[in-house]
């Protein structure tokens, strides 16, 4: 392995560089590795959409990986809350994680509510063109409230929870996002479906 004293090089850490390339493992994956990243209120369906894009990726033969907000919270994230400053650097790590990840080749699909534009544009910053495809999962606050699988609307309703997106903190609706899949309106296998279709059509795994 070489490694190279640049001058970007600091701290008397240098960069290592693989011989075995992002390209030689999307040539051996026989796919291109970009991120999917949904966003959307808790509740709109992020997580059981990246899950079910992943299973339907994995049973064609693709190197996937799903990094989802409630896991990554626990773990490497869980001296964070909700504040906009923690939300931000919540953010910011899945950016440089999945920036990693795509190197190793794999499809990466993270599902964090992710409310705020700025930090949605500073994570597809760390990426080339076309390699952060952002999944707007667009379903009414009504709808998510409704089906409250973890009882934490109730709880942010009775003040029970602070700084709650789409209650006590804002989310902010993406703009031009490259997908958007009315979760509260397509059915699960038709959205999967419509996902697959955008990465064949770009090319990004095979037909
Ligand atoms: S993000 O805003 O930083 O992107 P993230 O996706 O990691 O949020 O976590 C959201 C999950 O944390 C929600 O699905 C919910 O289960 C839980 N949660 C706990 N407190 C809050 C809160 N104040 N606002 C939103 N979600 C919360």
């Amino acid at each position: 392995m070489k490694s190279e004293n640049s001058p970007k090089s600091k701290n008397n850490v240098v960069w290592h560089h693989a011989t075995v390339t992002r390209e030689r493992r999307q040539e051996q994956n026989g796919h291109k590795s970009v991120i999917l990243w949904f966003t959307g209120l808790s509740g709109a369906g992020k997580s059981t959409l990246a899950h079910a894009v992943e299973e339907e990726l994995h049973q064609s033969g693709a190197k996937t990986f799903v990094l989802d907000g409630d896991n990554v919270r626990h773990g490497l994230c869980s001296d964070l809350e909700f504040s906009d400053k923690d939300r931000k650097e919540n953010i910011r790590r899945i950016g440089e994680i999945s920036k990693l990840m795509l190197e190793s080749g794999v499809i990466v699909l993270t599902a964090f509510i992710s409310p705020f534009r700025e930090d949605r544009k500073a994570a597809r910053s760390l990426f080339p063109h076309g390699e952060f495809i952002e999944v707007y999962c667009n379903c009414s606050l009504e709808v998510c409230e409704n089906r409250d699988p973890k009882g934490i609307y109730q709880k942010a309703r009775n003040g029970e929870i602070e700084n709650f997106t789409g209650i006590s903190s804002p989310y902010e609706v993406p703009e031009k996002p490259e997908i958007t899949i009315k979760t509260d309106e397509l059915p699960l296998i038709d959205s999967v479906q419509k996902i697959i279709e955008y990465l064949q059509g770009r090319e990004i795994i095979k037909k």
